[in-house]
């Protein structure tokens, strides 16, 4: 059942707007936003912030694709969405085109050209997660304008200044602060309190904003105009790069003007798996997120995961035995591929699947041994940010982008108004170092100069018999991909409405801490004392995840935008 929660009008909707099976469904050409699941003929945009989903629906109406709709979104939560939207930080985009075929393109941050191994390691050779996450140096060289100028380049249809022009826009005239957002950015305020800018740029004169007030960022709004008028130089040379290596040089940075002018996105072939004859499309390295997904997807495959039952001990077991494999080889085996040789083909074969699948026993946990291999062991910030497109040819966009931390580094830069992610965190933190509660030292994912460090963000696209089924991702760290690998078992396995498909509960293990983490509600306490009966460190934890997702109505070939109930500020928008 798709309800309705609020429903925010843009334009007069006549009395025809009735819904069917609950969903709005909006006359034609008139653009709707709503909080809660809403049903469009034409296009769709589901994201993080109503002014970003409008801003990319409103280039959807006006003949835009879903490409289009794709950077003007993503520049718009650059604005609205400062925790994670971001131009200084990087993402990930998968395009399936209305024929079938797909792309990717990889944005991800990259290294600066001094980087190495050690650069973590204080002056005594201790790694510091200081230096590794919360310094200057945890800065990674962006991607995010470089990747919507390449996604322009190749697959946009519009003109690119009336993509960046909203954005500047809302920067310049200021938007309205939400509850959600005027809690978050008082939370920081401490954090932003180190950075001039950021404490000028996220406070009212030192005070937190409060919701319904207006937060101008006129310098945000000055580097936006630059992009807009001079593409993706705007950015990367003259005014805008200047700007950041000065502020790198004032505080212990490595990144150069060099480093900026030589950034380039990439395109690259997504990883494709199949479910039960559903197609799977998805983010390839430096992402582990599709090898990832795929894997354990093929893994459960060989289960009858629909008659175990959704919440079940049983279902749960599996799909934890499942993770925790992929983890691990996500650990051993995955990094930037310009730099590795990474065995994708392989990780998601089914005939691997077999292999794995043959090491799990049923009613019982197996162990996550450190013997053979270092894992990260802490949890990771779920300050990222998932949205999806849909225009009315069928061209989907699934993006995940981030600053990696809520806010990133937390280093806005003087002048230019942007936040600088602390991406470099993501590359292993000191070589070698082997710590069941500790790092990870694995030698693929070691910083390098201009290498790109792992993600597990999984901006993913399913489709079945050539047909467009669902756009789906989410913020999370590393809960990510099991986010996304319960999004496809809930929709192929447990069926139901688009909106109980993303709001049902989920659970996350990632190999290492050998713990397993379950939201509320995923299964009964008695149910969750026989999980642990089997050998699982069983606890329960905060959300998981904000998949914002659009699906595709089966029956009328009706787009259902669906914000994820976890993020009070999500909107969908169509028309
Ligand atoms: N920084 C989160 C990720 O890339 O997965």
């Amino acid at each position: 059942m798709i309800r309705r929660r609020s429903f925010l009008v843009l334009t007069v909707l006549s009395a025809a707007a009735a819904l069917s099976a609950g969903a709005c469904r909006q006359p034609a050409q008139e653009l709707a936003l709503a909080r809660d699941a809403m049903a469009s003929g034409s296009g769709m945009v589901v994201s993080a912030y109503p002014e970003a989903s409008r801003a990319g629906a409103e280039v959807l109406r006006a003949g835009g694709n879903a490409v289009d709709a794709a950077i003007a979104t993503g520049f718009a939560l650059a604005v609205t969405h400062p925790a994670a939207g971001n131009i200084g930080g990087g993402g990930f985009m998968v395009i399936r085109f209305p024929d079938g075929s797909a792309t990717a393109l990889d944005f991800r941050e990259k290294a600066p050209l001094r980087a190495h191994p050690e650069m973590f390691l204080d002056e005594d050779g201790e790694y510091s997660y200081q230096i590794h996450h919360r310094s200057h140096l945890a800065v990674g060289v962006p991607g995010t304008v470089a990747g919507f100028a390449l996604a322009h380049e190749k697959y946009g249809t519009a003109e690119w200044s009336d993509l960046v022009e909203p954005s500047v826009g809302l920067a310049r005239d200021g938007f309205v602060v939400s509850e959600r957002l005027a809690r978050s950015l008082a939370g920081r305020l401490e954090a932003f309190r180190s950075y001039p800018a950021s404490f000028a740029q996220f406070s009212k004169d030192g005070e937190p904003y409060a919701a319904g007030e207006t937060l101008v960022q006129a310098d945000l709004a000055g580097t936006l105009a630059r992009i807009r008028d001079e593409g993706r130089d705007g950015f990367y040379k003259g005014t805008t790069a200047r700007l950041v290596a000065e502020e790198m040089e004032r505080g212990g940075g490595w990144i150069t003007e060099e480093d900026m002018a030589r950034y380039e996105a990439r395109e690259r072939e997504p990883v494709r798996g199949s479910y039960r004859g559903y197609e799977v499309i998805s983010m390839p390295p430096p992402s582990s997120g599709g090898t990832a997904l795929v894997q354990m997807l093929n893994v459960l495959e060989g289960f009858d995961v629909a008659a175990m039952g959704a919440g079940s001990p049983e279902y749960a077991h599996h799909l934890i035995e499942a993770m925790r494999r992929a983890f691990r080889d996500r650990a051993m085996f995955l990094a930037d591929p310009d730099f590795e040789d990474i065995p994708v083909a392989r990780l998601t074969s089914k005939e691997y699947a077999d292999e794995i699948r043959a090491t799990i026993e049923a009613g019982a946990a197996s162990a996550s041994s450190t013997t053979d291999v270092t894992a990260p062991a802490e949890w990771e910030s779920s300050e990222t940010t998932h949205y999806s497109v849909v225009d009315a040819e069928g061209m989907a966009v699934s993006v995940t982008y981030t600053l990696e931390g809520g806010y990133g580094s937390y280093i806005t830069v003087p002048g230019a108004g942007f936040l600088l992610n602390n991406e470099m965190g993501d590359f292993n933190g000191r070589p070698g170092l082997t710590s069941e509660n500790g790092l990870i030292g694995t030698q693929a994912n070691l910083a390098r100069p201009e290498k790109r460090m792992l993600s597990s963000m999984t901006p993913t696209i399913v489709a079945r018999d050539g047909e467009l089924v669902a756009v789906i991702g989410s913020p999370g760290g590393r809960t990510i991909i099991n986010t996304v690998l319960q999004l496809v078992v809930n929709l192929v396995d447990f069926g139901g409405d688009p909106a109980s498909v993303v709001a049902a509960k989920r659970l996350h293990h990632q190999w290492l801490p050998n713990a397993v983490r379950m939201e509320e509600g995923f299964m009964s306490e008695a149910d969750a004392a026989l999980l642990g009966a089997m050998g699982h460190e069983v606890g329960w934890g905060r959300g998981q995840g904000i998949a914002h997702c659009i699906f595709v109505d089966s029956a009328t070939g009706e787009l259902v935008g669906v914000p994820d109930p976890r993020d009070s500020d999500g909107a969908a928008a169509g028309y």
